[in-house]
């Protein structure tokens, strides 16, 4: 990889430190740090004052050292003075309270007067630091802490503004939100609020505008940053993505800055590896090239329910596992481990007396096994679309079914078959890929679907897609556009708990949802216990069409696809990839394990990665 670094605080620490703290970056190689990222306070101690000399001093210290910086700009955290200044600029949560002051993050992106603000500090910032940053970093993490969805006033005109744009006239949003229902006509822009705290179940489609809308405020934020920033600097400029984090649109934002970088934590209870590695890939196919890990969990957090401890060995695994997912580089969050402060008790690479862990050498290890940037081959496509993850929320069938979650399912039984993955989107290239796997896209429209209809490899989609129109109505006939090319109508549907489905006559689970399937030419490859048409193939011009009218385990995707996939790993635990020259696996476990490729027995120690010329 060509980044290595941390994520560093210099504020935090007396300036003698500093030269240890730069000592043991060389020492262990770490060669690029995030900074600056909360600093408001400090470069702009009162209203219009500008002082940098505290991080002109570490960024001097840092850049004769060799380091590399990414600045952060410290949009994130607004300070106490203007806080107190303007509390209108404070964000307004879903049950009507005010978000204080008090931790950060504290902001709506729609306020004027914060926005004016951030602006004018941006540009102070990006003329006073232009020499020495090697790239930017636009605020932290837009949306963490639930901050995606604020209904303050400034929100909600900005909401009718972009309405407006949307729709033009009022008639046309009435019939777009099917205002009719319940009686929610508007006759004035003016009188459209947002749903907050109403009794029961709020309008679908409205709600469908009102997370675009979200999304959208962020990212006109975001791009009033990235025009100072394009103003004055040539440097690549990045935003921090999260982990699992659906509530924005990072493929449209993607578009808007030069390189995606994310934070990689453990986001579920227990550590899953092929998750991480999903997010990874989500990444990377943001913008189909290689991306950035912003922050790497180090080993402990402070914010999860049970914050488990990780031995140092753990950093190294998860730090090839980006290496193989086509990562350009790694940094730790955060290099300094510190005794105060909110996050007292997250892990960094130092210990809280300042040496050195055994975390910072094994990541150090780590950095001669990841040389270059691996580009893996396209094997297989699976489509994505935040909205859909949207329309998912909003209302459901089943509110036990999670399309993330689920999608993440099929992409670990693609990864254990031993294949390459790439998330698509309605509007990338997909001829490239051998398979197409279009899970649960409740709205699909109809340039995708001609997409579908034209590649030339199999294709396999699931129930739930093509339900739903960009307007989040049902559509009349679904899967809208497919039916032709499936060759089966989905005529009802219900919510199952759980289902018997032969394949090959064998029992497997079924669960969440059922389709009621008319056949229109496909053949039946699958039922459900009770004869109704589980799984079925339409073939059309040669072109293989499977439909799967319900929602399966990851057992069950490895049987409906290894025809297609044959498994190129014998074994289990190990994550596979392959570029042109060369085959990779890497041991997922902590102990020794033996595995096969290509007829060969691999001996893998514990988190070992293992580099494999192909056979030509
Ligand atoms: C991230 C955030 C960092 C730090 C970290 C702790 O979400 O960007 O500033 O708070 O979590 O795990």
């Amino acid at each position: 990889m060509r980044i290595y670094g941390a994520d560093y605080y210099p504020e935090h620490w007396d300036q003698e430190i500093w030269d240890d703290h730069i000592k043991m970056m060389k020492e262990y190689g770490i060669d690029w740090v995030r900074i600056g990222e909360f600093d408001w306070a400090i470069v702009e101690p009162t209203d219009g004052v500008f002082d940098f000399t505290l991080l002109d001093e570490a960024i001097k210290k840092l850049k004769d050292s060799g380091i590399k910086i990414i600045l952060g700009t410290p949009t994130t955290t607004p300070p106490a003075w203007l806080v107190k200044k303007y509390p209108e600029i404070l964000p307004i949560d879903h049950s009507g309270r005010v978000r204080d002051f008090g931790s950060r993050r504290h902001y709506t992106p729609n306020s004027p007067i914060y926005r004016q603000y951030a602006t004018r500090l941006t540009e102070k910032y990006v003329q006073h630091y232009l020499d020495v940053a090697d790239m930017w970093q636009v605020d932290n993490e837009f949306g963490c802490h639930g901050t995606t969805y604020s209904f303050t006033e400034s929100d909600r005109i900005a909401f009718i503004k972009w309405l407006k744009d949307r729709y033009e006239a009022l008639d046309n949003l009435n019939k777009a939100w099917g205002t009719i229902f319940w009686s929610q006509v508007y006759r004035d822009w003016d009188e459209i609020t947002f749903p907050l705290n109403t009794p029961t179940f709020e309008n679908p489609h409205q709600m469908l505008d009102i997370y675009r809308f979200m999304s959208d405020s962020n990212i006109d934020f975001m791009n009033a940053q990235i025009e100072i920033i394009r103003k004055y600097s040539d440097k690549p400029i990045t935003h921090n993505f999260m982990v699992d984090f659906m509530d924005l649109d990072y493929r449209r934002m993607a578009k808007y800055i030069d390189l995606v970088s994310w934070d990689n934590y453990i986001s579920t209870d227990d550590y899953e590896p092929f998750r991480q590695s999903a997010n990874h890939v989500l990444m990377r196919s943001l913008k189909k090239s290689p991306f950035l890990i912003m922050e790497q969990q180090p080993g402990r957090v402070n914010w999860k329910l049970r914050n488990e401890n990780y031995p140092g060995n753990y950093l190294a695994m998860w730090t090839k596992q980006a290496y193989l997912d086509g990562a350009l580089g790694v940094m730790v969050f955060r290099f300094d481990q510190i005794r105060f402060g909110a996050e007292q008790f997250h892990t960094g690479l130092l210990d809280y007396s300042g040496r050195p862990t055994q975390r910072l050498s094994e990541f150090s290890k780590g950095k001669s096994e990841t040389d270059g940037t691996i580009e893996v081959v396209r094997q297989v496509a699976i489509y994505f679309d935040y909205e859909n993850e949207w329309i998912h929320r909003i209302n459901h069938v089943n509110k036990e079914f999670k399309y993330w979650d689920s999608v993440v399912e099929i992409y670990k039984a693609v990864r254990e078959l031993g294949y390459n993955v790439d998330f698509v989107f309605a509007d990338d290239d997909i001829e490239e890929y051998d398979i197409l796997i279009v899970p649960y896209a409740f709205k699909i429209g109809e340039g995708f679907a001609n997409m579908i209809s034209d590649f030339k490899g199999p294709v396999y989609m699931t129930c739930m897609s093509g339900l739903k129109d960009e307007k989040n109505w049902i559509v009349k006939r679904a899967p809208d556009n497919l039916i032709e090319e499936f060759g089966v109508e989905v005529v009802d549907f219900g919510a199952i708990r759980e289902k018997e489905f032969l394949l090959h006559n064998v029992p497997h689970h079924a669960k969440y949802w059922q389709d009621e399937v008319e056949l229109y030419g496909a053949q039946v490859l699958g039922t459900f216990t009770d004869g109704m048409p589980a799984l079925t193939l339409n073939v059309l011009n040669g072109k293989e069409r499977f439909y799967i009218a319900t929602v399966v385990d990851k057992h069950t995707w490895i049987e409906l696809l290894h025809d297609k996939l044959p498994l190129k790993v014998v074994g289990t635990d190990v994550q596979f990839a392959e570029d042109k020259s060369n085959m990779y696996v890497l041991n997922l476990r902590n102990e020794h394990n033996i595995v096969y490729v290509d007829s060969q027995k691999l001996v893998l120690e514990a988190f070992e990665l293992k580099k494999l010329a192909k056979r030509t």
